[in-house]
């Protein structure tokens, strides 16, 4: 079985250790509005200094066309400084002779946040010669950036395979992939899964995978209405996607099929307008009128969905129920975010969510601290619930195990 080497096992005394990190972090008028990343990454980057390494580290930001200072991660490196509480270096490019020596003047210890690596078009055309460059800065490769291990980049994959680099997981992609496998491969049944947000295309491949491993699936979000089409609800002026009401049928045969429960809204929140504090007013999916659109489930569908919760103990989440950023169409997702918090402190429930609009809601309702876990990845976390190995995980796999990761 390919395993994941330990950090524990490696040797980073002294060695100059290129870090992968995920600074991707949303920024406005050159702050950084959420730390969530950050935050996350700190762990590894203090052990690793403190363990003696020479920390390089090595991130994208932004999707920059080539070289752009409005993508540069100068301020974003000061608040890596700020919260790993030590001074962090930053180089003007992540190749060159200019990085070569400042990385030569490191002292083990030190840390040096190099420029954003997107300013070179090898890392997103994940050329081997960029991926060669990259990989000469350093003895040992960390990848800590689960929530780009979907990118198949150089500074994600070549690094490693060009590279030769030796690669391990960071402390928080191990906790990453830790979760996915508690959730995924060996969960507690009843498995539960919620997957909303607005369209089924994104999710058809989420959803078919999801079948196969849960006994119910909660759907919700604006993707509920296409399904509520297929069931033949006439829904007003909501949005729905035509071309995938056949594939919303095809998947509903396939949970009859297989005997899993596929739970949809009974009752809407509707309003004339997609737009904050629309007048509102609930009414049941059969009653919708004309020129309604649902923007949020209605309080017996909460109730509904909390009773599925009550009587599972793994949920895995994906996607808000309404259109949470317009108040108040947030209240379905946040009485669920709520319930399912609860659930999990009484130690009823192991809860996954992760997905940028669905950490987003759960902020919103105050309740990520107390879920298990909360994935930082937003394409990562949506790929690794299609059952999809990342690339950027595929390549920390080696052949044997490890002399710590097999005990
Ligand atoms: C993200 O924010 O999802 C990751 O950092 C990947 O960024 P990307 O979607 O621009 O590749
Ligand atoms: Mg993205």
């Amino acid at each position: 079985m390919p395993t994941l080497r330990n950090l524990d096992d490696a040797d980073v005394k002294a060695k100059r250790v290129l870090l992968r990190v995920d600074l991707n972090v949303p920024m406005q008028d050159g702050k950084v509005t959420d730390s969530t990343r950050i935050e996350e990454i700190v762990p590894t980057v203090v052990e690793l200094a403190d363990k003696g390494g020479k920390v390089i580290l090595l991130s994208h930001f932004g999707r920059p066309k080539g070289r752009d200072p409005k993508y540069s991660l100068r301020s974003v490196a000061a608040e890596v400084a700020r919260l790993v509480k030590r001074p962090v270096a930053f180089a003007d490019d992540c190749v060159g002779p200019k990085v070569q020596a400042a990385v030569a003047a490191m002292k083990n210890g030190d840390i040096l946040c190099l420029e954003n690596t997107r300013f070179h078009p090898g890392e997103e055309n994940n050329d081997k010669e960029f991926a060669k460059q990259l990989a000469t800065l350093g003895d040992i490769f960390v990848n800590d950036a689960f929530s780009a291990a979907h990118r198949e980049h150089a500074s994600t994959t070549s690094i490693v395979t060009v590279g030769k680099l030796p690669a391990y997981p960071g402390r928080a992609m191990k906790a990453e992939l830790d979760a996915l496998e508690r959730a995924f491969e060996r969960p507690q049944h009843p498995v539960a899964a919620i997957v909303g947000g607005a369209k089924v295309s994104t999710k058809l491949e989420l959803l078919g995978n999801l079948l196969t491993k849960v006994e119910a699936l909660i759907i919700g979000g604006a993707m509920a209405n296409t399904f509520l089409v297929a069931q033949g609800k006439h829904l007003g002026k909501s949005l729905v996607e035509n071309e995938l009401v056949g594939a919303a049928r095809d998947i509903m045969g396939k949970a009859r099929e297989l005997g899993r429960e596929i739970v949809l809204p009974v009752d809407g929140v509707v309003a004339k307008e997609f737009a904050t504090h629309a007048p509102s007013h609930v009414v049941s999916v059969d009653q919708v009128g004309a020129d309604d659109m649902i923007l949020d489930i209605g309080p017996r569908t909460v109730e509904h969905v909390i009773s599925v919760l009550a009587r599972s103990k793994t949920l895995v989440w994906n996607g808000p129920f309404g259109a949470f950023e317009h108040e108040p169409f947030d209240n379905g997702t946040i009485e669920i975010a709520e319930a399912a918090a609860e659930l999990t402190v009484g130690g009823k429930l192991v809860s996954f969510a992760g997905g940028g609009d669905t950490v987003a809601a759960l902020n919103i309702a105050s309740v990520k601290e107390r879920m298990t876990h909360v994935s930082t990845g937003g394409g990562a976390f949506l790929e690794s619930l299609e059952g999809k190995t990342l690339p950027g995980v595929k390549v920390l796999l080696v052949a044997e195990p490890s002399r710590a990761s097999t005990g």
